[in-house]
């Protein structure tokens, strides 16, 4: 979605802002702007394309002073040209905004008729003039009077041609996060842009307003003062930076090892024999976990995956009743009451507005909500009634990995917590669980390197294909739906991931020999009926690409490739086996030359709908 930064402080403002924009080129966009207060006047450059076009504008005419604002926009109202780039000003105020407004055509017909001029396309340049039209000097009385007229979603950044030493902020629906630096101060759509700087935040919740006037800041809720206290994140600028990888998406797909051991540890002392899962929650009762008749998982994307792979082990290890929903889905159905139904919401923002959407439906429908989360603070996270973090530290590239497998952790730890209150496994049992699953960071640490060599061979051969089949079954089949959507999103080539007893239901008709198949055939429960899907694929002449454990040879010679992934007890084969097709997807992408950390049409984070 788009981005946003503001800054006041003692160093130049135009330098902070572009590179501070620039970590935030993950979340997709089409234009790029700043407006920089020099201490007179407010001058603004913007157009379509890169940061790095905007940096040639700024090069020609140089932007002095210590106050601004910038932004990355990626197109929701009018298509991306330079009149429609951000920031916008209107008389003395100057915005950007990040978020959709419902009813800004309504607004713009009402302040036309007032003799307002408008120039773009966008509902952002409504909210400014809005605010312009309201605006007597007082602008935290403005904002309020203006913020009321407006529905929709949005984060707002402001400064005012008045004063070189003011920098506002806004947030409803859309995240904003104020960074608190040593003599300066900074607003920011997510906290990665701003690590170089500061690693202090306090993010705003909904309907907060930040006013900043030289070195303090204030923060407001319906016009009056609140505490909130700021956030410490551990994140070191270094982490978010690519670290010697061609890209992100590589970076974080070997970094996983280490996002799960970050992400699992502390959540279980075998001293104490108990779990603390929710260190991160202080008011919340958890005895009512206890209680629980089922569990509802809701997600989208790649989060929804990781929903799909832990509700064959709530049901097999907590023996509790299960349902997964696509957020999207979930929030427009007419759900009865849920009570006694623990509703977790996973998503690695935080900020999914149909995650969050669909998670304040299930709290009127008097659900207990659980959000599983990467980013501290997110909204996700602030609204649930508990939450509990993955740590798998900031993740750039659009397509997620190392969250996926660090919500796969949390996902696995809080079955065995379930499994220990509902006593559906001895206290053994679950250690012996948790034993193996603490194994799982250096199984892969050891695994990767071979799967990178194997996988980056193998992509030379499917770069011209235009459709890959992935089928799986029970655990391995969510682990079939991610392996495609990996391939989809980065190398744009199509692929469908598909139950593989499914195949006489209707693929079977796709496959030929122009059709690569890939058949997760772990040993285990399905292995003997996956065994009849192999065959059913090469006597089709299917290119069947086959995975399986690293103990089992019977497959050597059943496919046209066969790869051998370490073996590990069953319910954990998931962490392992989506190790590979993370790669295989990695690097066709990347021989086929594609911008894999910002493919085409998508955002990291999907705060409109
Ligand atoms: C995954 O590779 C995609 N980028 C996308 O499906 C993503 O998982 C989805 O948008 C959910 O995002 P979230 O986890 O931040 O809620």
């Amino acid at each position: 979605m788009c981005g946003i930064i503001g800054y006041l402080g003692p160093r130049k403002a135009v330098d902070v802002i572009i590179d501070s924009l620039k970590r935030l080129e993950y979340r997709g966009y089409d234009s790029a702007g700043i407006a920089i207060h020099n201490g007179k006047k407010i001058s603004i450059i913007k157009r379509k394309g890169k940061i790095s076009d905007l940096e040639e504008k700024i090069k020609e005419n140089p932007l002095p002073g210590n106050l601004g604002i910038g932004h990355t926009r990626w197109a929701t109202h009018g298509k991306p040209n330079d009149i429609n780039a951000h920031p916008h000003k209107v008389g003395r105020i100057v915005l950007v905004h990040n978020g959709i407004i419902e009813n800004y055509k309504r607004l713009k017909e009402k302040l036309t008729k007032e003799g307002i001029e408008f120039y773009s396309e966008t509902d952002t340049e409504v909210i400014t003039a809005l605010i312009n039209y309201y605006y007597k000097g007082n602008i935290i009385e403005t904002l309020m009077k203006a913020i009321g007229e407006l529905e929709g979603s949005l984060a707002i950044a402001l400064i005012t041609e008045e004063s070189d030493n003011l920098l506002v902020g806004y947030r409803k629906d859309s995240p904003l996060i104020l960074g608190v630096g040593d003599g300066e101060m900074f607003l920011a759509s997510d906290m990665p842009a701003l690590l170089p700087y500061t690693r202090r935040f306090i993010p705003l919740d909904d309907e907060e307003l930040v006013v900043i006037e030289g070195k303090d800041y204030r923060i407001m809720r319906e016009g009056k003062v609140i505490n909130k206290k700021i956030t410490v994140v551990n994140w070191d600028p270094i982490s978010a930076e690519k670290g010697g990888f061609k890209h992100f998406m590589l970076k974080e797909i070997f970094e996983q090892p280490r996002a799960i051991g970050d992400t699992i540890r502390g959540m279980y002392s075998f001293e104490d024999r108990d779990f603390y899962v929710f260190k991160d929650n202080n008011n919340f009762d958890l005895t009512k976990l206890s209680n629980i008749r089922k569990i509802m998982l809701v997600a989208c994307g790649t989060s929804y995956h990781a929903c799909l792979t832990s509700k064959y082990w709530f049901e097999s290890l907590a023996r509790i009743e299960v349902e997964t929903e696509i957020a999207s889905e979930f929030r427009y159905r007419d759900l009865l009451n849920l009570d006694g139904t623990l509703a977790i919401f996973v998503s690695q923002s935080g900020e999914t507005i149909d995650t969050l959407q669909a998670m304040r439906m299930a709290k009127k429908k008097r659900a207990i909500t659980l959000g599983i989360v990467n980013v501290i603070g997110s909204t996700i996270a602030r609204e649930a009634d508990i939450v509990t973090y993955t740590h798998a530290g900031p993740e750039i590239g659009v397509a997620s990995t190392k969250a996926f497998t660090s919500q796969l952790a949390v996902l696995f730890i809080l079955t065995l917590y379930l499994s220990k209150i509902r006593n559906t496994l001895t206290v053994n049992e679950v250690e012996t669980y948790y034993q193996e699953l603490l194994k799982i960071p250096r199984i892969i640490e050891n695994y990767i390197k071979q799967a990178n060599r194997e996988m980056e061979k193998l992509s030379n051969n499917f770069l011209d294909y235009q459709s890959f089949l992935y089928l799986g079954r029970n655990l391995m089949y969510p682990i079939a739906l991610e392996g495609a959507l990996k391939l989809k999103e980065i190398s744009y080539i199509h692929a469908e991931g598909y139950p593989a007893g499914e195949m006489k239901h209707g693929p079977i008709a796709l496959i030929d020999n122009r059709m690569p198949v890939v058949i997760l055939a772990p040993t285990g429960k399905v292995y003997e009926k996956t065994k009849s899907n192999i065959e059913e694929v090469n006597s089709r002449d299917g290119i069947s690409i086959i995975f399986t454990d690293d103990t089992n040879n019977e497959l050597d010679d059943k496919g046209v490739y066969v790869f051998k992934v370490p073996t590990i007890v069953e319910p954990l084969k998931p962490f392992i086996y989506v190790i590979p097709l993370q790669l295989l997807a990695y690097h066709i992408a990347n021989k086929k030359g594609l911008d894999v950390d910002q493919p085409r049409n998508l955002a990291k984070s999907v705060t409109v709908e």
